[in-house]
């Protein structure tokens, strides 16, 4: 094991996309590369963190150290976070569908001859709000939040609503999807620090720092 500020701590992370199916060949999905939340997941490892990584479908490596359980859809993205826990620190950074259809096809829809098929959706749950209201809720508990508009205002909105300690804000109004850099404000109780663009691996060594500060004051 490493000798880090994150030696003898749980870190729990969920990053990527997830895939609700509609059909055998068809799915609704956010956009999400998951090189944020992979980059989180390597330099808490590199900090001395044993990690645990819930991954949705992305084509990235697991970083070294890292215990990665691959999951497809929200609600076994939930269930992959819940079998985690407990964790010193969680960081929800997957982008998690909103809705998950009701009607999945067992069956390939065809579309000759037929009206296009109507989608029934149901909204998923809450993975990072579930979280924050468990007895065995993390001591940090930090969600992230992707808006392309009032981003600061939205974040904090989030923070308090969902129960989390910190919210990271990025405004991916121009290429930060599958891009490799990355500008976010970390939203706490107290106060916004904003940090400048910088490659996706910097943003993760830096948040790390600050979650191993955080737990340690
Ligand atoms: O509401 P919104 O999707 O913008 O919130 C983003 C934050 O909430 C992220 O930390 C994301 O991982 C988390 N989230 C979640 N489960 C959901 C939706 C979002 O954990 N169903």
């Amino acid at each position: 094991p490493v000798d880090g500020p994150l030696t003898g701590r749980h870190v729990l992370v969920t990053a990527g996309p997830t895939w609700e199916p509609i059909d055998p060949v068809r799915y609704i999905a956010n956009r999400s590369s998951g090189k944020q939340g992979f980059s989180i997941a390597a330099a808490a490892a590199a900090a001395g963190a044993r990690v645990t990584l819930v991954a949705g479908p992305v084509h990235l490596p697991t970083p070294p150290g890292v215990d990665r359980v691959d999951v497809e859809s929200a609600l076994e993205m939930a269930d992959a976070v819940k079998n985690a826990l407990p964790a010193d620190i969680a960081v929800m950074v997957a982008a998690v569908a909103d809705w998950r259809t009701i009607n999945t096809a067992k069956a390939k829809l065809k579309k000759r001859g037929s009206a296009p098929p109507a989608l029934l959706l149901t909204e998923n749950p809450d993975i990072l709000a579930t979280v924050a209201a468990r007895p065995d809720r993390p001591p940090l508990l930090i969600g992230f939040a992707a808006e392309t508009d009032n981003v600061l205002e939205y974040a904090k909105e989030k923070r308090k609503r969902k129960g989390a300690d910190w919210i990271i804000a990025n405004d991916v109004s121009g290429d930060v999807m599958g891009g490799d850099a990355n500008a976010v404000h970390i939203v706490t109780g107290s106060d916004v620090v904003s940090l400048p663009e910088m490659p996706k691996e910097d943003v993760a060594r830096i948040l790390v720092e600050r979650f191993a500060d955080a737990l340690a004051h």
